[in-house]
């Protein structure tokens, strides 16, 4: 293993050293394999290559002062891949077949694990993609699903110190009915034009808007869209947008903190009545929102200091990492040692 940088990590892939695998076949899926390979070998005529059947999750292990390996809400991403898995017709991952996985995967790169003082985590990315042939479109028959892990550092470069989003009409993420609440991959390849205008024009994410009306915020392209509203926390409510781990364990850390919490639908023009606003996510944690930009009206909305997190975000923000690094009690047993 060569020598890593830990606390200059960026939120990039670097080669660990083992993943794991299981293969669904005749009906039932193999024991796990463990593989240094980096490699997948498939059918050309994969469902995943041609008609984008394939689901991923995301999810960190944190290595604490105490020097154990937490992982953050497993069960909660085993749920989810099912349902995505579901959505689009694919085999799901048994519960338990899918901790084991991401059990094994993180005591097999422990070395990979980095340092608590670093900030950086353990990413881990499960995977599940149609790998059986077929050219009419419909399900594969079989499936592959692979876990693997990569160490990293924020996801934007920013880290906890407020960005720029951008609202823009002119794209959409995910269609009204589709599946936008599935983390499936053509979710991303359907919003990565929009990121890019969005990189180019410096601001860290689309902050994308409901698909029928152009009329309520959605979600951010990675992460979750969340608001504090005085002594409220809000949160979009809608069908299209990802059901985000992070936001859910927010919306309790919220409660305990005594504030109320609205999921709804939360109209654009409220965008000016919000005190403090930010993206959450797995790989964003929180990232707070200094600035949306509607670049299709000219108007900007301002929140706070643009150089520093509100207080409200910096409280949630303390409490999640706290928990996530065993620096505070787990009361909900959102946590697995490994
Ligand atoms: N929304 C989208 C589109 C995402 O890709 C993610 C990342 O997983 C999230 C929200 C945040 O979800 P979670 O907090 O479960 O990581
Ligand atoms: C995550 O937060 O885990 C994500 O999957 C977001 C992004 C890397 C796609």
């Amino acid at each position: 293993m060569s020598k890593i940088d830990w606390t200059n990590l960026s939120f990039s892939y670097i080669k660990t050293d083992y993943n794991v695998r299981s293969y669904f076949k005749d009906g039932q899926w193999s024991d796990l394999e463990e593989s240094t390979s980096e490699q997948l070998s498939m059918h050309m005529a994969a469902t995943c290559l041609h008609y984008g059947q394939q689901a991923f999750e995301g999810l960190k292990a944190f290595k604490g002062k105490d020097g154990k390996v937490r992982i953050f809400r497993m069960d909660e991403n085993a749920k989810r891949m099912q349902h995505s898995a579901d959505g689009i017709l694919m085999q799901p991952v048994p519960a338990e077949l899918f901790k084991k996985a991401v059990m094994r995967v993180v005591e097999l790169n422990m070395d990979y694990v980095p340092p608590y003082e670093s900030g950086a985590t353990l990413y881990i990315r499960p995977l599940l993609i149609g790998s059986g042939p077929k050219v009419g479109v419909s399900p594969a028959e079989e499936y592959t699903f692979v876990v693997f892990v990569t160490p990293v550092g924020a996801y934007f470069k920013e880290g906890f110190k407020p960005t720029k989003q951008m609202i823009s009409r002119k794209f959409d993420r995910a269609a009204p009915q589709g599946t936008g609440n599935l983390k499936v991959g053509g979710n991303y390849a359907a919003s990565m034009r929009a990121g890019k205008v969005a990189h180019e024009g410096g601001y860290s994410s689309v902050l994308y808007l409901d698909s029928r009306e152009k009329k309520y915020i959605d979600e951010a392209g990675p992460a979750n869209f969340f608001a504090i509203k005085g002594n409220t926390y809000v949160t979009p409510l809608s069908n299209s947008i990802l059901p985000s781990i992070t936001n859910m364990s927010l919306i309790q850390l919220a409660k305990d903190m005594g504030l109320n919490v609205e999921r709804r639908k939360v109209e654009m023009a409220e965008l000016s009545e919000f005190d403090e606003v930010g993206a959450c996510g797995t790989a964003a944690v929180i990232s707070p929102i200094g600035q949306i930009d509607d670049i299709d009206e000219n108007v900007s909305y301002k929140f706070g200091d643009p150089s520093e997190a509100g207080p409200i975000c910096t409280k949630l923000y303390h409490k999640l990492r706290g928990i996530q690094y065993g620096d505070e009690p787990d009361k909900y047993g959102w946590v697995t040692i490994v």
